[in-house]
């Protein structure tokens, strides 16, 4: 496996690779069972794998944030290659953004909810560094995780409206044993944090329950979830019950619909770590 740092050196490598299908897992790095996942799809359904690791600048709405963000290459290269990646794209912040980015990739409408609310700009971030590592690695499948599943809905979005040759591939989450959905932030939970962590899926799990069983007011079933969610080391941001295409909260349940959390654990504002989570749900017909 090779570990790449330019754009030129990356596609002067790739060229001897295009007669097969290329597959393409973009990352923040901090890999988890939850990236070997997708890199794991991604190397059987395609003949080579690139893994970008970039800690990407412009989608983290508060700086410390993004200097908090855990850089852990060696052993992130160490995983894509027990996985099978081909070739691992970890580029520097001037490698990609050479100069102040004055193009961007605006999504509108299914942006508008949940994270778009809470992190203005953020997906401006997100599609706008996506379609530039499309254009570097021009792959053929691309795999994200259903854990983000706005961002993977932006994406689809991105890639219907403005035509970019790639197919776009959900992968579900993978969850710790207690159902906490992996995510890189995790290693930043305190212990305390940590054994709370799992009250967000059981929130989730009960709302879903409530669909299976036939409740279609989305209130009753939210008020319901959150009672489980007191604790005072969770603050909820939001729990919603939404369309699963421009995950817009919907006022009555009649199709499938995608209940999603978001939640900073810990007490103090500058010191929490903000977790999201999802479940997909489709309603039973009465
Ligand atoms: O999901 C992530 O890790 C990031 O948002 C992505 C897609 C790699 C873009 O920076």
């Amino acid at each position: 496996m090779q570990i790449v740092r330019s754009t030129r050196d990356l596609r002067q490598r790739l060229s001897a690779l295009r007669n097969h299908s290329i597959g393409f897992v973009p990352t923040m790095g901090a890999l988890h069972a939850g990236h070997a996942r997708l890199i794991e799809t991604s190397v059987r359904e395609t003949a080579s794998t690139v893994v970008s690791i970039f800690v990407n600048p412009s989608q983290f709405n508060d700086p410390a944030d993004f200097a908090k963000y855990p850089r852990t290459l060696d052993t992130d290269a160490a995983l894509c290659e027990s996985f099978g990646a081909s070739i691992v794209f970890a580029p520097s912040v001037e490698e990609i953004y050479p100069q102040p980015q004055q193009a961007f990739v605006d999504v509108a409408r299914v942006t508008e909810h949940l994270e778009g609310k809470f992190r203005p700009g953020h997906f401006r971030g997100v599609a706008t560094v996506v379609m530039k590592l499309f254009q570097i690695v021009q792959p053929d499948r691309a795999y994200f995780g259903e854990k983000d599943a706005q961002q993977l809905a932006v994406i689809r979005r991105m890639v219907e409206d403005l035509n970019v040759p790639v197919e776009i591939i959900g992968v579900p989450t993978v969850r710790e044993p207690d159902g906490l959905a992996m995510s890189s932030r995790n290693q930043r939970l305190t212990p305390a944090e940590r054994a709370i962590a799992p009250l967000l899926y059981q929130a989730l799990q009960l709302a879903a329950s409530r669909i299976a069983q036939g409740i279609r007011d989305p209130e009753s079933i939210k008020q319901e979830a959150e009672s489980l969610l007191t604790d005072p080391g969770i603050r909820v941001e939001y729990l919603e019950i939404c369309d699963p295409d421009f995950m817009a909260s919907v006022n009555h349940i009649d199709g499938p619909v995608r209940i999603a959390i978001a939640a900073r654990l810990g007490s103090h504002e500058s010191g929490s770590v903000r977790l999201i989570d999802n479940v997909l749900v489709t309603a039973p017909r009465p």
